[in-house]
């Protein structure tokens, strides 16, 4: 009974299943940059939403959020560990983030990976009206392109990754690489962030799989050709600018100065708490700027919102504890009562939130070691519609090929990264100016509607569908 002509496949759905202090459970905006994205399309094309709920075995009925039709997929507790925590993110993540972290391999675990992408094909197979669209998302799902096409060859089939896509050299330790490959060459369009992203896919295609390439085409051997290109996402762009604009907004940021001491400068970050976003490196070049007195903690605060995520993967449980004595070591040496150089939260905010701390920050600073895009960047732009404040932003993100104008640093570089960040509250408000208004024409003018469109307009016409093929 629950069909759609337009499906979007993701390993979470755009809400999330948690437990309340009081046992209870209740629905939260799921964690991270894919919802942030995705949500606005879904809620303007209408159509149906195949992913988890966030938590393990938990059978929940098809029901409707704003218009779309949320299908939540069953993933048992063992498959939590050993797909979720395991293949996806302790194998998949640190493998397409320049193996930040040593990814392993276990052969359990890749054959839950399996199992699980092909329950999501076959409920994608089920949902899907003949001739329909379906849009498959992100590292978690690379087998289901292939899977779904043998179930329903009438179907268009896009796949987006949200992540990086790592150079050859990084790609080929993995012992599924043919798999994966080939579970993504089932798609119509393989979309990435980046042109280098498409690059690294493109040429693994050649050398692995042995297809004949032609820039982003690649012909496959059955007479299918599949296009791999960039498709850089974005942000709801005048939603954050109106949220930004709102009273309520600048009262709540007002106050968050206030509660801050009124300090002259609040430098702000970001960041799902993950070994990729550069948080110690960034936390320990602004503390070297307290320690050695070049700024006074009574003049520059620094904010860093962080909130908790994949918790029971050991290496984000081991950057917790490093986060936790960085910030109390630097608050210990140069913190005064009532005035700690560094505010950390560990805890996830609403949009509402998030839109106050960005009005209220100067400097907003984004410096991960290897991001897909980043969309933190981006929300910080839309909110600053005076075209006041300063983004410092790494050069290993997405993000950075469209903001050019950014104050941009190598994360590894902590001697850059202080000075850039100094160079970043010191500017004249002229330049700031000059800068902000040129990201702002990009990120306002480059918005998720149009990231949407590009790529589903590419799919519509990449091929007839099926059924009407002549
Ligand atoms: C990144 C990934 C998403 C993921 C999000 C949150 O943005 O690209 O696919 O959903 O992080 O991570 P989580 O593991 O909590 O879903």
């Amino acid at each position: 009974e629950h069909s759609a002509s337009f499906v979007v496949v993701a390993n979470r759905l755009p809400v999330d299943r948690v437990q309340m202090p009081d046992g209870s459970t209740a629905w939260r905006t799921s964690p991270g940059g894919l919802v942030t994205a995705l949500e606005p399309v879904l809620r303007k094309h209408g159509g149906a939403w195949i992913g988890w709920s966030g938590a393990p075995d938990e059978k929940i009925d098809p029901f409707d959020l704003d218009g779309i039709q949320l299908v939540p997929v069953p993933i048992h507790d063992q498959e939590v560990k050993e797909y979720y925590e395991g293949f996806s993110n302790a194998t998949l993540w640190p493998l397409y983030h320049d193996v930040i972290a040593t990814p392993e391999f276990h052969r359990e675990w890749w054959d839950s990976y399996v199992a699980v992408n092909q329950r999501f094909a076959e409920y994608a197979a089920t949902i899907a009206e003949e001739d329909g669209l379906v849009w498959v998302q992100d590292y978690q799902l690379q087998l289901v392109p292939q899977m779904l096409r043998d179930l329903r060859p009438d179907l268009r089939i896009g796949f987006f990754l949200h992540v990086p896509f790592p150079p050859v050299e990084l790609f080929t330790q993995l012992p599924w690489r043919r798999r994966i490959l080939e579970g993504l060459l089932g798609a119509d369009i393989v979309g990435f962030q980046t042109t280098g992203a498409a690059q690294n896919f493109v040429r693994l295609v050649r050398q692995r799989v042995g297809s004949k390439t032609h820039r982003d085409t690649i012909y496959l051997d059955d007479g299918r050709t599949v296009v791999a290109k960039a498709f850089p996402i974005s942000i709801d762009s005048s939603y954050f600018e109106d949220l930004a604009r709102k009273p309520s907004t600048q009262a709540r940021a007002d106050e968050i100065r206030a509660s801050l001491g009124n300090p002259k400068f609040v430098l702000l970050g970001v960041d799902r708490l993950d070994y990729t976003k550069g948080m110690p490196q960034r936390l320990r070049a602004f503390g070297e700027l307290a320690q050695q007195g070049i700024l006074d903690p009574a003049d520059a605060v620094f904010v860093q919102v962080a909130p908790p995520s994949r918790e029971r993967v050991d290496q984000y449980r081991r950057l917790r504890d490093e986060i936790d004595r960085i910030v109390g070591r630097i608050n210990g040496d140069v913190g005064r009562i009532g005035q700690p150089p560094i505010t950390y939260l560990h805890s996830s905010y609403p949009r509402e939130e998030m839109a106050a701390l960005y009005r209220a920050a100067d400097v907003m600073v984004v410096t991960p070691l290897r991001d897909g895009m980043n969309l933190v960047a981006k929300e910080y732009v839309a909110c600053r519609y005076e075209e006041t404040g300063a983004l410092v932003l790494s050069e290993f993100a997405g993000a950075s090929a469209e903001l050019k104008q950014a104050y941009l640093v190598n994360p590894y570089d902590i001697n850059g990264m202080k000075a850039t960040m100094l160079k970043a509250i010191s500017d004249t408000p002229k330049e700031k100016a000059k800068r902000m208004r040129a990201m702002r024409r990009q990120v306002m003018e480059h918005d998720i509607d149009k990231w949407a469109q590009c790529f589903l307009e590419d799919l519509e016409t990449v091929r007839e569908p099926h059924g009407k093929r002549t």
